[in-house]
């Protein structure tokens, strides 16, 4: 089920944020306009990934500097070599949805 977790304008282009949706620590960035959801969880040493900063399509970690692809969570930078899990975003009105499926 969508939670709503924030108001559009709350998360201008370029940032990120953390929220608590479900128990689970998810991280929402707003990429050129265009928002994505994702673990807020470097699964190289479990730094913040939205303590990292956004690059094109990608959030690279404040840590080591592994990059993840922000659509699909594929880690493509090492060190990390596993996924983050991505979730499903959606904008209705004002409001931020996130559904952890
Ligand atoms: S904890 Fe993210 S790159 Fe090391």
């Amino acid at each position: 089920m969508a939670e709503r977790v924030a108001g559009r304008d709350d998360i201008p282009v370029g940032e990120m944020r953390s929220f608590e949706v479900g128990g689970r620590e998810v991280a929402v960035a707003n990429a050129d306009g265009t928002f994505y959801a994702f673990e807020d969880e470097c699964t190289h040493q479990f730094c913040r990934l939205s303590e990292g900063d956004i690059e094109g399509d990608r959030v690279i970690c404040a840590c080591h500097g592994s990059e993840f692809d922000l659509e699909t969570g594929d880690a493509v930078n090492p060190p990390a070599t596993e996924p983050v899990e991505t979730y499903s975003i959606s904008v209705e009105g004002d409001d931020l949805l996130v559904d952890l499926g």
